[in-house]
């Protein structure tokens, strides 16, 4: 980036009335090149459509509902969220259907829920029989219908029942509810972080599991009809999960440095990095950016234990080692360039998800020009 001379400023509201440079842009922002997000988008509907799978992509990575409309254009079949707040920013995609990968629990978010349902078909995935009856309620009191998912644990040991007799009880509880349709199940592959020879093993140890777990809920009078799963590091393995008929990637729009410290994308497939300025130099060998983890998040980096919250493209050397809210601290001392107050950096965030959940505006930049600006509409939306 080069240095700003000057004090450019152009507000977002004036950005598709003129062309607009990247240089024009105040910092922190949030920067997508859009070559690469387009690309990310179209693999995984390509991949999908060779084989054979739904793609229901979770929309909590860019909260976008400009972005999930694309997604959907593409080929997905419906969009993922885990909120209901999400849910109803989502519901500006127009999608023909919406999964909520998340146990909703409580009168208000079940009303708001079946308020939804009544615009577009939800399913909601769960694991136990009190939220479901709750679903079961709220969907008789709105005249709605919910589809449901049985969330199996498969390894990550957060939600999901677990597979075996348990899981057949809860499946036959759920038929027993009315205004709720089983579907089939779900599950997250989070446990499996990287595609080393422990990750591929893994997959193979996934696929036989969810077999099993079928041959029995069929022996059961149970077929699932969806086996939906997929998360961003297993995606392009996703056909050697045989069971699976759908995948939930959200990641993959963007990719971040632990997608790609995973072994599960190139850097060149990074699409999102957050620009900032150099505003202190004063210690010899560091430099101070103005982001911090107000604007990266304090995710580390999944895959290592090395004290790094980015990756700096205009300086790879830089060492991002530290934090504080609106500071950056650069370890400059082996960048292999000269660094200066006013310099413009763009940095791709260990975890891209929980970085755009901080920003209110997304720039969608093409080589220097700034082509798309996007109110990240689902940021924030906790409830
Ligand atoms: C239930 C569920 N499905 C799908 C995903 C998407 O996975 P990824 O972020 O690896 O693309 C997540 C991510 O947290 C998730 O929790």
């Amino acid at each position: 980036m080069a240095r700003q001379a000057g004090f450019p400023s152009v507000s977002a509201d004036d950005i598709l009335s003129r062309p607009m440079f990247i240089r024009q842009l105040d910092t922190p922002a949030l920067l997508v090149d859009l070559d690469v997000m387009e690309r990310n988008l179209r693999r995984a509907a390509e991949y999908a459509r060779a084989h054979d799978l739904r793609l229901r992509p979770h929309t909590k990575t860019h909260k976008v509902p400009e972005l999930a409309r694309r997604q959907l254009e593409l080929g997905a079949t419906g969009i993922t969220v885990a909120k209901v707040g999400e849910a109803e920013v989502m519901l500006g995609a127009d999608p023909p259907d919406l999964l909520v990968a998340y146990p909703i629990i409580g009168r208000s978010k079940l009303e708001r829920l079946a308020a939804v349902a009544r615009r577009t078909r939800v399913t909601v995935m769960l694991d136990n029989l009190h939220a479901a009856r709750q679903l079961s309620d709220a969907a008789r009191e709105a005249h709605v219908e919910f589809g449901v998912l049985a969330e199996v644990d498969v390894g990550l040991g957060r939600t999901g029942v677990t597979p075996g007799d348990e899981l057949v009880e809860f499946i036959r509880g759920l038929l027993r509810l009315p205004y709720l349709s089983y579907e089939g199940i779900g599950f997250y592959p989070g446990h499996i972080r990287s595609l080393d020879n422990d990750g591929l093993n893994q997959i193979e140890e996934l696929d036989r599991l969810l077999n099993s777990v079928i041959e029995r809920l069929r022996r059961e009078g149970l077929p699932p009809r969806v086996v939906s799963g997929g998360s961003t590091p297993t995606l392009y393995h996703s056909h050697r999960i045989r069971a699976l008929t759908e995948i939930r990637p959200g990641t993959y729009i963007f990719n971040d440095r632990n997608t790609w410290l995973a072994g599960a994308c190139k850097p060149e497939d990074c699409a999102a990095s957050i620009l900032v300025t150099v505003v202190s130099t004063s210690r010899p060998g560091q430099v101070i950016v103005d982001g911090g983890s107000k604007t990266f998040s304090s995710d580390r980096l999944a895959p290592s234990p090395e004290p790094s919250f980015g990756y700096v493209l205009e300086a790879p050397g830089a060492v991002f080692t530290r934090m504080n809210e609106e500071h950056g601290y650069l370890d400059a001392r082996k960048a292999g360039v000269e660094l200066a107050v006013g310099d413009r950096l763009r940095i791709i965030p260990n975890h891209i998800c929980t970085a755009v959940n901080l920003h209110e505006k997304m720039y969608g930049v093409r080589g220097d020009r700034v082509e798309a600006v996007w109110e990240v509409a689902g940021r924030g939306k906790l409830q």
